[in-house]
């Protein structure tokens, strides 16, 4: 795989939030799959294999949502190749494929095409993402993938902590956007101490902003927090999973995601 044009050209061709009025929901569909996987492990791809995948993603959408976020781990434990080709194949709104910072991830996505990846770290004993991926430490292999990307005009964005030194190299990477991983807030905000977590994501956001970086935000979003979240400054994306499919469990996806919505506004 060769690497492929300046990034930085491409984040010019990207517009900027500066016109848009609300923020942007992207809903993360992975625990759809987790809940099937945990009965159709061996027949994800039977037709009477529930919760259905690609039903989600497509009434998430109706009820509004702004895009659909997949992650197709290496170990493929609960999204499938053919959850995302379906997903990518049918919904009107854009794909976000989340992957690993590998070649064989990066290859996929390149043939998948999706609107746009967000690359993660991926550890194999973890429930779910834990902490962002280090730039610093995986500068070579961050610079490869986002090139790759660039390349076949798909725009990448970063999954991180709001770190100085993170936000520093993303812009040195290229990256058009990055997602800062509000983890540490999330977990903070159910312990009822998380000032120092929300200045550090508030801090992260300004200076992200300032340096011409794009930003989304997620992990362990919920109805609960989301009244705090959705001041960060400069928003552009939150991308929410668990807390939807959640509540979508009580009051169904289409009212989950509505629900949502009108709490970002
Ligand atoms: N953004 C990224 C990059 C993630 O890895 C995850 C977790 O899969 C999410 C957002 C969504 O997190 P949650 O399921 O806690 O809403």
């Amino acid at each position: 795989m060769s690497i492929g044009k300046n990034p930085s050209s491409f984040r010019r061709m990207i517009k900027q939030p500066e016109s848009q009025s609300s923020i942007l929901l992207g809903v993360n569909v992975d625990h759809c799959a987790t809940l099937r996987q945990a009965r159709y492990y061996h027949e994800p791809k039977a037709l009477i294999a529930e919760p259905n995948v690609l039903d989600f993603a497509l009434l998430s959408e109706m009820a509004g949502a702004d895009g659909i976020t997949m992650h197709l781990r290496e170990d493929r434990r609960h999204v499938q190749a053919f959850d995302v080709e379906q997903v990518k194949a049918s919904i009107n709104t854009r794909l976000n494929l989340e992957i690993a910072c590998t070649e064989s991830m990066a290859a996929y996505a390149i043939k998948l095409k999706p609107n746009s990846v967000c690359l993660v770290p991926e550890k194999r004993e973890e429930i779910t993402t834990e902490g962002g991926l280090d730039l610093i430490e995986n500068f070579d292999r961050v610079k490869y993938v986002v090139c790759a990307m660039s390349e076949a005009n798909i725009s990448t964005s970063l999954f991180i902590d709001p770190d100085e030194k993170q936000i520093e190299a993303a812009v040195r990477l290229g990256a058009p956007w990055v997602e800062l991983h509000t983890g540490t807030f999330s977990n903070n905000f159910a312990l009822g101490k998380y000032k120092k977590a929300w200045n550090a994501l508030r801090n992260g956001a300004k200076l992200a902003h300032k340096l011409g970086l794009i930003i989304n935000a997620g992990h362990g979003i919920n109805y609960k927090n989301i009244h705090l979240i959705k001041n960060l400054p400069h928003l552009n994306e939150l991308n929410i999973g668990h807390s939807i499919i959640s509540r979508a469990l009580v009051v169904g996806i289409n009212e989950a995601v509505k629900e949502m919505l009108q709490l970002m506004k």
